[in-house]
């Protein structure tokens, strides 16, 4: 296995970036390349992003989330608030993300400051997802150890069997929203012989300066 690991090479050159191709903003640059990736047969779940968040002692820690919205140039993501992404954001609320959106060869990386999001868009998300999810998010203690996946099946039955007597799951307190404030963005753009393209906007005195970064 090890063998083919090292085998493993894919020669990127599917398109090249310039900073005369570069938005001014950043957010309508990330729209642009995430609109494509949107439209791009094939790119799974384009909104999915690895979202990497820091504890009190400097303890890094990653998972996938899903992007669900893009509100005053803030990135929004939806989770527990009890998790353990939503413990680390209240202790530093440093994060990064990173998108990679592999037909496109394209990479985005994100450093922000998360905070929670006004719970007025949590209950509207809310009440858009399927009754299964809705569910879900009032049953699961995310991040906590459980003894066994019956007891969360069981918390589902009686939850099913509220829905069936007529009354519809409400956003619990603990589930809402995170907005990711930007404070730094990276675009990154896959050529040949490990060559590619990046570049880097970082936010000074009110405006967004953009850098060219080696591969
Ligand atoms: C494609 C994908 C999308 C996911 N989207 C979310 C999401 O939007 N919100 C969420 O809380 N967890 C989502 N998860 C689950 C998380 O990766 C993670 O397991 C969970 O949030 C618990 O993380 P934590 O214990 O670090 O807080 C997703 C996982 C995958 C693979």
């Amino acid at each position: 296995m090890e063998e083919k690991l090292k085998d493993l090479r894919l020669d990127y050159g599917r398109d090249r970036l310039e900073i005369s191709d570069l938005q001014t903003d950043p957010i309508i640059q990330f729209k642009d390349w995430l609109e494509l990736a949107l439209h791009t047969e094939g790119e799974i779940e384009p909104n999915a992003m690895v979202l990497s968040t820091v504890d009190a002692d400097g303890l890094p820690s990653s998972r996938v989330v899903l992007l669900k919205d893009i509100i005053d140039g803030h990135l929004v993501f939806y989770t527990n608030y009890l998790s353990k992404k939503g413990h680390d954001i209240a202790e530093t609320g440093h994060v990064s993300v990173v998108f990679w959106w592999r037909l496109l060869q394209r990479q985005v990386r994100v450093q922000g400051i998360a905070k929670k999001l006004d719970t007025k868009y949590a209950d509207i998300y809310f009440n858009t997802r399927p009754i299964g999810s809705r569910i879900g998010a009032i049953v699961s203690p995310q991040s906590q150890v459980i003894e066994s996946r019956d007891l969360l099946d069981e918390a589902v039955r009686r939850e099913e069997e509220k829905v069936e007597a007529g009354t519809m799951p409400k956003r619990p307190d603990h589930w809402g929203g995170y907005q990711i404030e930007p404070k730094c963005f990276e675009f990154w753009q896959g050529r040949s012989s490990r060559l590619h393209d990046r570049f880097r906007y970082t936010r000074e005195s009110g405006h967004w300066s953009i850098v060219r970064l080696a591969p």
